[in-house]
Protein backbone atom coordinates (compact mmCIF):
# COMPACT_ATOMS: atom_id res chain seq x y z
CA UNK A 1 0.00 0.00 0.00
CA UNK A 2 1.51 3.55 -1.20
CA UNK A 3 0.47 4.98 2.32
CA UNK A 4 2.11 3.03 4.13
CA UNK A 5 5.47 3.20 1.87
CA UNK A 6 5.02 6.28 1.99
CA UNK A 7 4.72 7.29 5.80
CA UNK A 8 7.20 4.14 6.84
CA UNK A 9 10.06 5.41 4.73
CA UNK A 10 9.43 9.55 5.83
CA UNK A 11 10.88 7.69 9.10
CA UNK A 12 14.18 7.59 8.86
CA UNK A 13 14.41 11.24 8.90
CA UNK A 14 14.17 10.63 12.41
CA UNK A 15 17.29 8.16 12.30
CA UNK A 16 20.64 10.03 12.71
CA UNK A 17 24.22 8.46 12.72
CA UNK A 18 25.63 6.59 15.40
CA UNK A 19 21.73 6.33 16.80
CA UNK A 20 19.98 2.88 18.34
CA UNK A 21 17.48 2.39 16.61
CA UNK A 22 14.00 0.24 18.12
CA UNK A 23 12.62 -1.60 14.90
CA UNK A 24 9.31 -2.37 15.35
CA UNK A 25 7.22 -4.94 13.78
CA UNK A 26 4.34 -4.93 10.75
CA UNK A 27 3.78 -3.72 6.87
CA UNK A 28 4.66 0.34 7.48
CA UNK A 29 7.58 -0.15 9.33
CA UNK A 30 8.60 -2.58 7.22
CA UNK A 31 9.17 0.48 4.67
CA UNK A 32 11.48 2.31 7.47
CA UNK A 33 13.45 -0.99 7.41
CA UNK A 34 14.10 -1.28 4.09
CA UNK A 35 14.94 2.56 3.66
CA UNK A 36 17.39 2.72 6.75
CA UNK A 37 19.23 -0.85 4.89
CA UNK A 38 19.34 1.43 1.63
CA UNK A 39 21.04 4.36 3.67
CA UNK A 40 23.89 2.23 5.70
CA UNK A 41 24.49 0.89 2.04
CA UNK A 42 25.46 5.10 1.66
CA UNK A 43 26.98 5.17 5.04
CA UNK A 44 24.71 5.19 7.60
CA UNK A 45 25.87 4.05 10.78
CA UNK A 46 23.67 2.43 13.28
CA UNK A 47 22.18 -0.14 15.56
CA UNK A 48 19.12 -1.97 15.35
CA UNK A 49 16.90 -3.35 18.07
CA UNK A 50 14.46 -5.20 16.83
CA UNK A 51 10.92 -6.09 18.60
CA UNK A 52 10.39 -9.39 16.77
CA UNK A 53 12.26 -12.48 15.72
CA UNK A 54 10.07 -11.24 11.77
CA UNK A 55 11.68 -7.83 12.18
CA UNK A 56 15.27 -9.33 13.15
CA UNK A 57 15.13 -11.66 10.31
CA UNK A 58 14.70 -8.85 8.05
CA UNK A 59 17.21 -6.14 9.64
CA UNK A 60 19.79 -8.76 8.94
CA UNK A 61 18.41 -9.24 5.42
CA UNK A 62 18.89 -5.38 5.22
CA UNK A 63 22.33 -5.69 6.74
CA UNK A 64 21.53 -3.60 9.59
CA UNK A 65 23.81 -4.51 12.86
CA UNK A 66 21.83 -6.13 15.60
CA UNK A 67 22.61 -4.41 19.55
CA UNK A 68 21.28 -6.39 22.31
CA UNK A 69 18.52 -4.85 24.48
CA UNK A 70 19.99 -6.15 27.80
CA UNK A 71 23.72 -4.66 26.64
CA UNK A 72 22.30 -0.75 25.97
CA UNK A 73 21.55 2.08 28.40
CA UNK A 74 18.49 3.65 26.06
CA UNK A 75 17.50 3.52 22.56
CA UNK A 76 18.02 6.84 20.85
CA UNK A 77 14.40 6.60 18.92
CA UNK A 78 12.13 3.25 18.21
CA UNK A 79 10.14 3.33 15.29
CA UNK A 80 6.78 1.24 14.62
CA UNK A 81 3.00 0.82 13.60
CA UNK A 82 -0.27 1.27 15.22
CA UNK A 83 -3.56 -0.55 15.22
CA UNK A 84 -5.32 2.74 15.79
CA UNK A 85 -4.31 6.58 16.59
CA UNK A 86 -6.16 8.69 18.60
CA UNK A 87 -6.54 12.27 18.69
CA UNK A 88 -4.54 12.35 22.51
CA UNK A 89 -1.58 9.87 20.43
CA UNK A 90 -3.12 6.94 22.18
CA UNK A 91 -2.37 3.74 20.23
CA UNK A 92 -3.98 -0.06 19.81
CA UNK A 93 -1.23 -1.86 18.86
CA UNK A 94 -0.04 -5.85 18.44
CA UNK A 95 -2.33 -6.93 15.76
CA UNK A 96 0.96 -8.47 14.39
CA UNK A 97 1.15 -9.97 18.51
CA UNK A 98 4.38 -8.71 18.86
CA UNK A 99 3.21 -5.94 21.54
CA UNK A 100 5.19 -6.98 24.55
CA UNK A 101 8.92 -6.45 23.10
CA UNK A 102 7.13 -3.19 21.06
CA UNK A 103 6.29 -1.98 24.44
CA UNK A 104 9.45 -2.72 26.39
CA UNK A 105 11.28 -1.16 23.43
CA UNK A 106 8.93 2.13 22.93
CA UNK A 107 9.32 2.76 26.45
CA UNK A 108 13.51 1.97 26.76
CA UNK A 109 13.34 4.97 23.55
CA UNK A 110 13.90 8.39 24.32
CA UNK A 111 11.65 9.11 21.39
CA UNK A 112 9.17 7.47 20.12
CA UNK A 113 7.53 7.22 16.22
CA UNK A 114 4.51 6.69 15.13
CA UNK A 115 4.16 5.53 11.24
CA UNK A 116 0.13 4.98 10.80
CA UNK A 117 -1.72 4.91 7.47
CA UNK A 118 -4.25 7.23 7.81
CA UNK A 119 -6.79 4.15 8.31
CA UNK A 120 -5.30 3.85 11.31
CA UNK A 121 -6.24 7.29 12.87
CA UNK A 122 -9.22 7.00 14.81
CA UNK A 123 -11.70 9.49 17.34
CA UNK A 124 -12.19 6.50 19.86
CA UNK A 125 -9.79 3.95 20.90
CA UNK A 126 -11.76 0.49 20.01
CA UNK A 127 -12.89 -0.79 17.00
CA UNK A 128 -10.07 -2.52 16.43
CA UNK A 129 -9.68 -5.81 18.78
CA UNK A 130 -7.57 -5.05 21.60
CA UNK A 131 -4.45 -7.28 21.83
CA UNK A 132 -3.59 -9.10 25.41
CA UNK A 133 -0.95 -11.46 25.54
CA UNK A 134 -1.50 -13.82 28.06
CA UNK A 135 0.43 -16.90 29.25
CA UNK A 136 -1.24 -20.09 28.01
CA UNK A 137 -1.17 -21.48 32.21
CA UNK A 138 -5.23 -20.71 33.12
CA UNK A 139 -5.67 -19.01 29.78
CA UNK A 140 -9.86 -19.76 30.24
CA UNK A 141 -9.81 -17.97 33.43
CA UNK A 142 -7.88 -15.07 32.00
CA UNK A 143 -10.49 -14.64 29.01
CA UNK A 144 -13.05 -14.78 31.95
CA UNK A 145 -11.73 -11.85 33.48
CA UNK A 146 -10.93 -9.99 30.97
CA UNK A 147 -14.78 -10.19 29.70
CA UNK A 148 -16.08 -8.70 33.26
CA UNK A 149 -14.44 -5.82 31.73
CA UNK A 150 -16.89 -5.79 29.24
CA UNK A 151 -15.24 -7.07 26.34
CA UNK A 152 -16.21 -9.55 24.12
CA UNK A 153 -12.62 -12.18 23.32
CA UNK A 154 -11.31 -14.62 21.48
CA UNK A 155 -8.24 -16.28 21.35
CA UNK A 156 -6.06 -15.82 18.80
CA UNK A 157 -5.67 -19.05 16.47
CA UNK A 158 -3.07 -19.24 13.42
CA UNK A 159 -2.65 -22.25 11.47
CA UNK A 160 -6.03 -24.08 13.58
CA UNK A 161 -4.00 -23.93 17.06
CA UNK A 162 -3.58 -20.96 19.28
CA UNK A 163 -1.25 -18.81 17.54
CA UNK A 164 2.35 -18.35 20.25
CA UNK A 165 3.93 -15.10 20.83
CA UNK A 166 7.90 -15.04 20.14
CA UNK A 167 7.77 -14.87 24.08
CA UNK A 168 5.89 -17.87 24.01
CA UNK A 169 2.16 -16.44 24.87
CA UNK A 170 -1.18 -16.72 23.51
CA UNK A 171 -2.69 -13.40 22.40
CA UNK A 172 -6.60 -12.79 23.25
CA UNK A 173 -7.83 -10.52 21.30
CA UNK A 174 -10.78 -8.13 23.10
CA UNK A 175 -13.29 -6.12 21.28
CA UNK A 176 -15.12 -2.95 24.01
CA UNK A 177 -17.30 -1.14 22.94
CA UNK A 178 -15.27 2.32 22.59
CA UNK A 179 -12.70 2.64 24.88
CA UNK A 180 -13.41 6.12 26.71
CA UNK A 181 -10.82 5.98 29.20
CA UNK A 182 -7.40 4.08 27.68
CA UNK A 183 -5.22 4.65 30.65
CA UNK A 184 -7.49 3.32 33.15
CA UNK A 185 -8.11 -0.09 30.86
CA UNK A 186 -4.49 -0.51 30.53
CA UNK A 187 -3.66 -0.64 34.20
CA UNK A 188 -7.33 -2.97 35.07
CA UNK A 189 -6.18 -5.10 32.26
CA UNK A 190 -2.44 -5.77 33.27
CA UNK A 191 -3.68 -6.27 37.24
CA UNK A 192 -5.81 -9.27 36.00
CA UNK A 193 -3.11 -11.89 36.79
CA UNK A 194 -2.26 -14.16 33.56
CA UNK A 195 -2.01 -10.72 31.68
CA UNK A 196 1.49 -10.42 30.69
CA UNK A 197 0.49 -6.80 28.40
CA UNK A 198 -1.89 -5.50 26.52
CA UNK A 199 -1.94 -3.29 23.37
CA UNK A 200 -2.76 -0.23 24.69
CA UNK A 201 -0.23 2.40 24.55
CA UNK A 202 -0.61 5.25 25.93
CA UNK A 203 1.26 8.30 26.26
CA UNK A 204 4.07 6.96 24.75
CA UNK A 205 3.96 8.44 21.32
CA UNK A 206 6.14 11.54 20.56
CA UNK A 207 5.38 11.64 17.24
CA UNK A 208 3.39 10.28 14.51
CA UNK A 209 3.40 10.57 10.88
CA UNK A 210 0.10 10.37 9.01
CA UNK A 211 -1.25 11.54 5.64
CA UNK A 212 -3.96 13.74 5.18
CA UNK A 213 -7.07 13.91 2.93
CA UNK A 214 -5.07 15.30 0.31
CA UNK A 215 -2.06 12.41 1.02
CA UNK A 216 0.41 15.09 2.50
CA UNK A 217 2.43 14.15 4.73
CA UNK A 218 1.06 15.21 8.34
CA UNK A 219 3.64 15.21 11.56
CA UNK A 220 1.27 14.91 14.62
CA UNK A 221 3.39 15.65 17.85
CA UNK A 222 2.43 14.85 21.60
CA UNK A 223 4.27 18.06 22.88
CA UNK A 224 2.28 19.91 20.78
CA UNK A 225 -1.49 18.52 21.15
C1 LIG B 1 2.46 -5.52 15.51
C2 LIG B 1 1.93 -4.15 15.57
C3 LIG B 1 1.91 -3.38 14.30
O1 LIG B 1 2.64 -2.23 14.49
C4 LIG B 1 0.49 -3.03 13.96
O2 LIG B 1 -0.25 -4.22 13.89
C5 LIG B 1 0.40 -2.28 12.64
O3 LIG B 1 0.80 -3.13 11.61
P1 LIG B 1 0.82 -2.68 10.09
O4 LIG B 1 1.88 -1.63 9.97
O5 LIG B 1 1.15 -3.96 9.36
O6 LIG B 1 -0.54 -2.17 9.73
O7 LIG B 1 1.53 -3.63 16.59
O8 LIG B 1 2.34 -6.18 16.74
Amino acid sequence: MIEKKIVGEKAVEFVKDGMTVGLGTGSTVYYTIIKLGQLMKEGLSIKGVPTSIQTEKLANECGIPLANINEIDYIDVAIDGADEVDPQLNLIKGGGGALLREKIIARAAKEFIVVADPAKIVNHLGAFPLPIEVVPFGVEMTNKQIRLLGAETTIRYSDGIPYRSDNGNYVIDAKFPNILDPISLEHKLNLIPGVVENGLFNQMADVVITLNAEKSIVIKNAHEK
